[in-house]
């Protein structure tokens, strides 16, 4: 009998490179000072700094738990879908109502993401998409995954800290015809940078033109303005001109759902016919991939979304969170004004959604943290729910001394 070799057969497997986010986690907690200070999380944090989970989830738990007919059958997801379809098309949407949508359940925005993107290299004739630069760190990796061929478009200007918008039109405007393009929805990851709703209306008319493809992503829907349908209006635009369109939405920070993984995918198309085909197609890739998705997360929002009180109550907690941000971000920058801090901050209040691009370098960020044990990116991004009233003035001292000491 052959003896099993010394060594493991996995010897040679190389460990992976440490995912930047949670790296930053790590060293934060392996930080003794009780100044410590953690803005690299993308996760709401309370004024406490603890995480939150709603009132209104909690009471669609209960209800959920006291339903003598719930059970773990494989999940029937028809009315989570329709119903998340509505809250990003809007109830009115003409697309439902002529049943041009198709709407699958995701493990979170992750997995939506990955689902389309693999319908897209089965099914669609272009494989390039289009990411804006920079972008959320997943996005190349996973739409390489799923088969697609990744190009970046300009979107970011770091000398006005704002949107680059002739850069995005220029190389969007040279894209071959067809392209994949990714949008981020509302409140874009890393930058805090959206175009306006002007922006927004060249770019649909330049995608139409182009015979682009949008696949839009939406992560953060009710958490940039504190208003769902004010954060839906970029894809309801795209929607109304009754082109196709793509759309991944994650209910992990909207309602806080992080690890139950719910999310969605729609994928609107010119008719009916053809929206059940794209369906069946979807629903394939998800057999062969996961075959069902968790039950219980979309138990949770399907009970929030169908309830008249339940769904009051979410947008009070949502804007709740959402209002909070927009004051850390207010007091943010009158600290730095206070302070007399050389340059300008005002992309403090304008960016939006829970992340601040600061434009500080990484040599800066390094700086703050082993002076003053504030841990983030080393692109400068910092969560703005990792802060509060209290450790706003440790932020802006830090911030001041980089800027002042630090090339
Ligand atoms: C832009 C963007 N897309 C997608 C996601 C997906 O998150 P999840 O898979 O937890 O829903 C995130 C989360 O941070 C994000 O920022």
């Amino acid at each position: 009998m052959a003896s099993p070799p010394a060594d493991s057969v996995f010897a040679h497997v190389a460990a992976a490179p440490e995912d930047p986010i949670l790296g930053v986690t790590v060293a934060y907690n392996k930080d003794p000072s009780p100044l410590k200070l953690n803005l690299g999380v993308g996760a709401y944090r309370t004024e406490e700094g603890k995480p939150l989970l709603l009132n209104v989830v909690r009471k669609a738990e209960q209800q959920i738990l006291n339903d003598g007919s719930y059970n773990k059958e494989y999940l029937p997801t028809a009315e989570f879908n329709k119903l998340s379809a509505k809250l990003i098309f809007g109830a009115d949407s003409p697309a439902i109502q002529e049943n041009r949508v198709t709407t699958v359940q995701g493990l979170s925005g992750t997995g939506s993401l990955r689902v389309g993107g693999e319908f897209l290299a089965r099914h669609y004739h272009q494989r390039t998409i289009y990411l804006p630069q920079p972008t959320w760190g997943n996005h190349p990796k996973v739409f390489t995954l799923a088969g697609l061929s990744v190009k970046n478009y300009r979107y970011y200007a770091p000398a006005t800290r704002g949107l680059d918008f002739q850069g995005l039109l220029e190389d969007l405007g040279s894209a071959p015809s067809g392209s994949i393009v990714l949008l981020h929805a509302c409140a874009h990851n890393p930058t805090g940078v959206d175009p306006t709703p002007a922006q927004w209306e060249q770019i649909r008319q330049l995608i139409r033109s182009k015979a682009l493809l949008p696949f839009f992503d939406s992560a953060y829907q009710g958490f940039a303005s504190g208003s769902l349908d004010a954060d839906a209006q970029s894809v309801r635009m795209f929607v109304a001109d009754g082109g196709e369109l793509l759309i991944a939405q994650s209910y992990a920070q909207n309602m806080g759902l992080y690890a139950e993984r719910v999310g969605a995918l729609s994928i609107v198309c010119k008719s009916a016919d053809v929206a059940s085909r794209v369906e069946s197609q979807l629903k394939l890739v998800i057999r062969l991939m996961y075959s069902n998705p968790p039950t219980h997360g979309a138990s949770i929002v399907a009970a929030i979304l169908k309830d008249r009180e339940l769904y009051n109550e979410w947008t009070v907690e949502l804007k709740a969170m959402a209002d909070r941000i927009t004051s850390m971000r207010q007091q943010l920058f009158d600290a730095l004004q206070a302070r007399g801090t050389p340059g300008d901050w005002s992309h403090i209040i304008k960016q939006i959604g829970m992340f601040t691009f600061t434009g500080l370098n990484p040599g800066q960020v390094s700086f703050m943290t082993k002076e003053y044990h504030i841990y983030m990116t080393s692109d400068g991004r910092i969560s703005m729910a990792g802060l509060s009233t209290e450790t706003v003035p440790h932020l802006a001292d830090a911030i001041h001394a980089a800027v002042t000491q630090v090339v």
